[in-house]
């Protein structure tokens, strides 16, 4: 755990007793996990958001013994009752999630909604005592990231942020540089390329706002909240650690068509402690490098590749200091022979072992077992922080630090 998220999490602990009161305590029921910890109790599931992504969760669900979905929402009328129709023509149907949260019966909600809404139906749905699965990335801005962990700790229910990052080969990488495999990591590059605009809506211009909403600030904060946000999330966890400060630069510099606001192109350096620089990348434009981390050590590098992590090894010597040779210096016209080919062919290959993990089951089995999430609240926090701090320092042109982003909320 870095030392933010230990402070943070005393100070938020802390602070529980006042947030209670702010959420109307009085609302919060008892924890409905005690009603669903017997496996063959039936768990009812509420979804706000029946877009693309909460039907997707919606068919893992569905593959989840004792598991029923009984609500869904959508503001948008053709996604709710296409949602309805897939779920075998079942379920109560609103257009206002607040109708759904009145529901006593539903024991989890599964907040599927553009950013935006993410941390304020949250916190609605805590105060109706519910449970909450909630997608990515979590807060819209530093407040929120904040209140969301108080009211979490104040309610006593379950909370899990549905970042892509626990997998077999995200636990392997980590173990493999707590060990030391690849000597003291001092960069990590992030790439999320992709060739595509975002605009996946043309139909009645009346909901072409709400519909691309990526394309908008008002509803999310562009490429770093929705992608780079899991490789951030992901190399935090290796790490264990979260930057000091961030600088970089984006643009619309190619899809300008309808008034698009968010970047298509950015390009940020966090710095960490200790001299690790992290660099993410996200563009629209050539896909080439995809959806790719690789971890930069003093001895080797680590490569995250499809269902394998690939090791690159150093094979050069390294200065001449450690080679024994004190007080070299270099004569006029003299080279180092230092080759700067780039190491292509990697030296190790591990396959990832086992079956995917999946976030749905496990959030379930949190509730009947009255376990942690695997990614909490407070995980979900550092991410959010972390991606508008990027998004400020490309606002603001120059370097922001994190001190400054915690002076927001
Ligand atoms: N974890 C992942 O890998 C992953 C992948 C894709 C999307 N997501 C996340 O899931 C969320 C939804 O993304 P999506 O691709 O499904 O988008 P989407 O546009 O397909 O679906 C969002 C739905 O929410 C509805 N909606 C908007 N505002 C609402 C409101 N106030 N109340 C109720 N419904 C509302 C929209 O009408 C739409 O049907 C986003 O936060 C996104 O970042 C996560």
């Amino acid at each position: 755990m870095s030392i933010e998220n230990k402070i943070s999490r005393r100070n938020f602990l802390k602070g529980s007793a006042a947030a209670g009161a702010a959420l109307g305590a009085s609302k919060i029921g008892a924890p409905i996990y005690a009603r669903v910890r017997n496996p063959n109790d039936v768990i009812n599931v509420g979804v706000i958001g029946t877009g693309s992504r909460g039907n997707y969760l919606m068919d893992r669900m569905r593959k989840v013994d004792n598991v029923v979905i009984t609500d869904l929402c959508d503001i948008y009328s053709p996604h709710l009752e296409q949602a309805w129709e897939r779920n075998g023509k079942k379920g109560r149907k609103y257009n206002d999630y607040r109708k759904l949260l009145e529901q006593k019966d539903i024991d989890a909600v599964f907040v599927v909604t553009p950013l935006r809404f993410h941390v304020s139906q949250s916190i609605d749905a805590l105060s109706a005592g519910k449970h909450i699965f909630c997608e990515k990335s979590l807060a819209y801005t530093v407040k929120e990231a904040n209140d969301i962990v108080r009211a979490v700790h104040s309610s006593g229910l379950k909370f899990l942020v549905g970042y892509s990052r626990w997998t077999n080969q995200t636990e392997m990488i980590k173990d493999l540089v707590k060990k030391g495999a690849i000597g003291k990591v001092h960069h990590i590059f992030t790439h999320y390329h992709r060739n595509n605009t975002w605009v996946r809506f043309t139909g009645d211009p009346k909901w072409f706002r709400r519909l691309n909403w990526r394309l908008y600030w008002e509803y999310c904060g562009g490429q770093m909240t929705e992608l780079v946000s899991h490789q951030i999330t992901a190399l935090n966890y290796v790490i264990d650690s979260h930057p000091i400060s961030a600088i970089g630069t984006g643009a619309v510099d190619f899809y300008h068509e309808y008034n698009r606001e968010t970047w298509d192109n950015v390009d940020v350096i966090f710095e960490y402690p200790d001299g690790l620089k992290v660099n993410s990348t996200s563009n629209f434009m050539n896909a080439k490098m995809g959806n790719s981390i690789e971890y930069l050590g003093t001895n080797g590098t680590i490569e995250p590749y499809r269902n394998k992590i690939r090791l690159y090894w150093e094979t050069q010597t390294k200065h001449l200091q450690s080679l024994g040779i004190k007080g070299a210096y270099i004569k006029l016209g003299q080279s180092l022979k230092v080759s700067e080919e780039a190491v292509k062919v990697p030296g190790t290959e591990i396959e990832v072992p086992g079956e995917r993990k999946n976030l749905v089951v496990h959030f379930f089995d949190c509730l009947r077992n009255d376990i942690e999430p695997v990614i909490n609240v407070e995980e979900g926090r550092i991410s959010s922080i972390q991606a508008l701090l990027a998004n400020k320092a490309i606002r603001l042109g120059r370097k922001v630090t994190w001190d400054e982003m915690l002076a927001e909320g």
